[in-house]
């Protein structure tokens, strides 16, 4: 049976090229993978006044992620690190419920440069490790996918068979890590 992931995607930008790198995981690796898209645009501000109680967008989101198998984050750069609304999303998360702890989870991310966000995904990686989230992450297997735009056609498909070829195996890489710690 498919491993139920919820994927968070780090960009609240309607052509947000990480959430079509999503959009195509779901469809390619669909035998594997249940990829259900969690965005964090409705996600309200951070207080740590309703931490016990957050409000809806908060909540619908903590609630999503906490019953899934699996998380996979989508994650662009902005100023070398996470977004701002992302980092607000897992500062949800790290509150009431400790929503990820022990998930099994792995991390994507694509830019138009030519980095494909590695800084913001050692920021990532860094964030997580706080002992409030502590999700079991998959080591290795770090996807940055630079120059984004000059690998996926008009509808939303990634063409690069390099990268093609790194995503499948890194996703195979995560259902066995999968299966070895459930
Ligand atoms: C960026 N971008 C960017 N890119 C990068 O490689 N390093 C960086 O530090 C930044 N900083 C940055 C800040 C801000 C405020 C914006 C809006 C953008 C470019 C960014 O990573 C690129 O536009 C991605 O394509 C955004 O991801 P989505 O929305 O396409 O998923």
């Amino acid at each position: 049976m498919a491993i139920k992931v919820a994927a968070i995607i780090g960009s609240n930008r309607k052509e947000s090229y990480n959430l079509k790198l999503v959009k195509y995981m779901k469809d390619r690796y669909a035998e594997q993978l249940d990829i259900e898209i969690v965005s964090i645009n409705d996600v309200e501000m951070f207080s740590a006044d309703t931490e016990e109680n957050p409000p809806k967008g908060a909540m619908d989101f903590k609630i999503k992620v906490r019953n899934a198998d699996a998380v996979l984050f989508a994650v662009p750069e902005y100023n070398f690190s996470i977004p701002g609304a992302l980092k607000n999303a897992i500062d949800w998360m790290s509150r009431s419920g400790h929503d990820m702890k022990d998930k099994p989870t792995f991390i994507v991310g694509s830019s138009m440069g030519v980095l494909g966000s590695v800084r913001a995904q050692m920021h990532l990686r860094e964030i997580i490790s706080n002992p409030t989230l502590q999700p079991k992450l998959l080591p290795n297997n770090e996807v940055y996918i630079g120059a984004i735009h000059t690998k996926m056609n008009e509808q939303n498909e990634l063409t690069d068979e390099g990268t093609i070829g790194f995503l499948d195996s890194v996703v195979n890489n995560f259902v066995e890590f999968y299966n070895k710690i459930k």
